[in-house]
């Protein structure tokens, strides 16, 4: 009864940890394509290629429900990928709209027209591509009016992460937050728009300020898989084992991912 869980590279594990925290008694395969990271400079048909050839590895691996736990996978390829190539009896899920739906206070499944909304003003922090989709702004458009976003590229920083320079990582959100601030400098919310920022959560709340909200994703794409889950438990697949799987090399993929999490993980090649 797996589920697969699928990121560029070790960003997903901040959603898999929520997942797990959640929902321990599924089972969940997680596969970082760390060979081909960064996803946030290649261009749509790249990501779109790479995240359809991930997915496809999870469900040989038993999982019928696979979570993008990328946003720029979510927002450069899983429209295209539910249009046109996802068959069905399996299931694709992203990970922006759990996120929307709590920016704008708002109960799953609420079609009802776009309202006006608490935040007026939302600083977003994601790729390159993730911010050259506008995917934030035309899923937010569905649901709230009168919300000013301003984007911030985040470059370097996965790149960082993955390399497992904490210093660099650090350095480079402090002067993101600051090119964003100067354009927006009284945002109410911020959103972290790539999984791999939570690994550094702290880092940007202070570079913000303790006035400024920020939206996480772990959780709520935690509570929004518990909720689909409950509504339909079929897509639970086959896979039994809890797995870790790259497309990188193993030894280090693991030993950054124990670096960043905190705890000991290992990473078998996929
Ligand atoms: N963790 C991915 C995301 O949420 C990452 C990015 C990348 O590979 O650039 O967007």
């Amino acid at each position: 009864m797996a589920v697969g869980v699928f990121d560029s590279g070790l960003g997903g594990l901040t959603v898999l940890a929520a997942l797990q925290d959640r929902l321990p008694q599924v089972p969940f395969v997680y596969l970082g394509d760390n060979a081909n990271t960064p996803y946030g400079v290649r261009t749509p048909d790249d990501i779109y290629t790479l995240t359809c050839a991930g997915v496809e590895r999870l469900w040989a691996a038993g999982c019928d429900l696979v979570i993008l736990a990328c946003n720029t996978a979510s927002a450069a390829a899983l429209k295209r990928m539910q249009e046109t190539w996802i068959p069905a009896d399996k299931r694709v899920l992203g990970v922006f709209v759990p996120l929307i739906e709590a920016l704008t206070e708002r109960q799953w499944g609420d079609n009802s027209p776009p309202r006006e909304v608490a935040v007026k003003h939302v600083a977003l922090f994601a790729t390159p591509a993730t911010v050259a989709s506008r995917a934030f702004q035309r899923e937010l458009a569905f649901r709230a009016i009168g919300v000013d976003v301003e984007a911030q590229p985040c470059g370097g920083v996965v790149d960082a992460i993955e390399a497992g320079d904490e210093i660099l990582a650090e350095a480079l959100v402090k002067s993101h937050v600051e090119a964003l601030m100067r354009r927006m400098p009284a945002p109410e919310a911020a959103i972290l728009g790539c999984t791999h920022y939570p690994l550094l959560e702290a880092v940007f709340q202070k570079a913000l300020g303790p006035e400024v909200a920020v939206f996480s994703q772990p959780r709520l794409v935690a509570a929004a898989l518990d909720d689909y889950l409950a509504r339909r438990p079929e897509f639970l697949g086959a896979g039994q084992m809890t797995q870790y799987l790259t497309t990188g090399d193993p030894e280090s993929v693991s030993a950054h991912a124990t670096q960043f999490l905190r705890r000991g993980v290992r990473f078998t090649s996929a």
